[in-house]
């Protein structure tokens, strides 16, 4: 059974992911990726990239400031009503909760004291900044609490920048910015984290087509990565909890250990935006049918992922505990060995050259064929500590794909042992090929 505490205690002793300031005692809803985090949180990134840009020739990149005007935040309904939680407080230990999160779990009395609760309020998750050296109301804005404001205020610059036709897409990675009442479930709710979305402006008429399209590409997407089918599924939401903007939407949810939860959102939110955008800018972003010469808003399919949900995702689906262990001969129920089976693509390391022993012979030879591996463009790691079955079992369960044993044969034969994670077979493989036969093996 993978559990959360699990994950949580793997990402810290093998530095995928620390809690945020945490010398200081942390910073609720803060968390930082470390090395081994940094290769896996960026491999998700660079295959959403792909898909999105690489693939398609009418979807198109921008990277948007955070900080934008504060008149977009107006414009977009997120200073008013609509980006608001409820929150209701203890009137004895002062802590706060989700008022919905509480209902949910039929809980009416304060969870950490049993104290009395407050009636429920709004409560806005937009985190307020200031620029200038003045505090003062007219220099107030924000920090933006999604990336794609940056996309609708970029439409005109890019349409016409690349002579886009509708339909087509813009495309962002970047920072959002949101002040969780309840952060937590390690980096599933947080209050600084990524998103990776994708703006489709489409002609009214076909908004539910290019709805549907999306929420069956982006399933795709998931199991191309390896993604256990049963751990997902669509959930449509109801009309009395669609967002502001939103005239349908529905969230892929997966399995997590503390239940089922949205790790991405496909919405179909009309003509909000750009329509907003129009009149609280004064700039014209409505388009002009070619036939009837009539004025439209294009409506606008948005899929709006989750880099760092992704990662726990990503992480949870992987997990694979074996009892017993596989490297040691022992056999031993209490021997409980972790396997990382990671998507070769997302896997943060992609190799470890491990040299049998440490004689000098074989660990020059051994951190040559490393140099190699790097000049090659491969993540790599070396690990000359230890025996030979304990240096598995750490790449195993940090999920690295394929290990390289140089041993006293190779001095002879120029070749090297190459193990793979899932299957343990093992190749001898000619030094001369090695990157070319990894790469094709890391593609396949
Ligand atoms: N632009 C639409 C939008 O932002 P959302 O459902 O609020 O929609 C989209 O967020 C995705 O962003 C979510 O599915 C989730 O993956 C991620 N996300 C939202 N809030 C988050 C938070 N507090 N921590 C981590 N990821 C979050």
């Amino acid at each position: 059974m993978v559990t959360l505490e699990k994950i949580v205690n793997l990402c810290k002793r093998r530095g995928i992911i620390f809690p945020g300031s945490e010398i200081y005692g942390g910073l609720a809803g803060t968390y930082d990726y470390g090395p081994l985090g940094v290769e896996l949180n960026r491999n998700i990134k660079e295959a959403w990239r792909r898909e999105m840009f690489q693939l398609h020739s009418n979807i198109f990149g921008v990277d948007s400031s955070i900080l934008m005007q504060r008149r977009v935040w107006e414009a977009s309904g997120h200073t008013s009503a609509g980006f608001t939680d409820p929150l209701q407080e203890c009137k004895k230990c002062h802590h706060r909760f989700r008022a919905d999160h509480l209902t949910e779990q039929r809980i009416a009395k304060c969870p950490d004291c049993g104290g009395e609760l407050t009636e429920p309020k709004r409560f806005n998750l937009l985190v307020e900044t200031h620029l200038g050296p003045v505090k003062d109301d007219a220099s107030l804005t924000y920090l933006r609490g999604e990336t794609t404001q940056g996309i609708y205020v970029n439409y005109r610059n890019i349409k016409t920048a690349v002579r886009a036709e509708l339909p087509f897409g813009i495309g962002q990675i970047g920072k959002a910015f949101r002040n969780e009442i309840t952060p937590g479930h390690f980096i599933y709710r947080m209050r600084e984290f990524e998103q990776m979305e994708m703006q489709y402006f489409v002609r009214p008429e076909e908004a539910d087509k290019y709805f549907d399209h999306w929420k069956e590409e982006r399933l795709k997407w998931y199991l191309a990565l390896g993604m256990k089918k049963e751990n997902l599924r669509f959930r449509p939401h109801a009309k009395d909890e669609l967002a502001h903007y939103a005239r349908a939407a529905e969230d892929i949810e997966y399995n997590f250990p503390f239940g089922w939860h949205e790790i991405e959102g496909i919405h179909n939110r009309g003509d909000w935006d750009l329509s907003r955008h129009s009149e609280f800018s004064g700039e014209d972003l409505s388009e002009t049918d070619p036939k009837t010469d009539k004025k439209f808003y294009p409506y606008i399919i948005e899929t709006s992922a989750g880099a760092d949900r992704l990662t726990l995702a990503f992480l949870i689906d992987a997990y694979n505990e074996i009892v017993g262990g596989r490297t040691t001969t022992t056999k031993s129920t209490k021997d409980v060995e972790v396997v990382l089976r990671l998507h070769k693509k997302l896997a943060p390391v992609k190799v470890a050259v491990l040299p049998l022993s440490k004689k000098d012979q074989l660990i020059k030879a051994a951190k040559e064929i490393l140099f190699d591996l790097k000049r090659a463009g491969l993540v790599t790691d070396y690990d000359d500590t230890q025996s030979i079955g304990r240096r598995y079992r750490r790449q195993d369960e940090i999920g690295t794909p394929y290990c390289i044993t140089f041993d006293f044969e190779s001095v002879n034969d120029q070749k090297v042992t190459v193990r793979d994670r899932d299957s343990m077979k093992q190749d001898r493989v000619a030094i001369a090929e090695l990157s070319l036969w990894l790469k094709e093996n890391l593609e396949s």
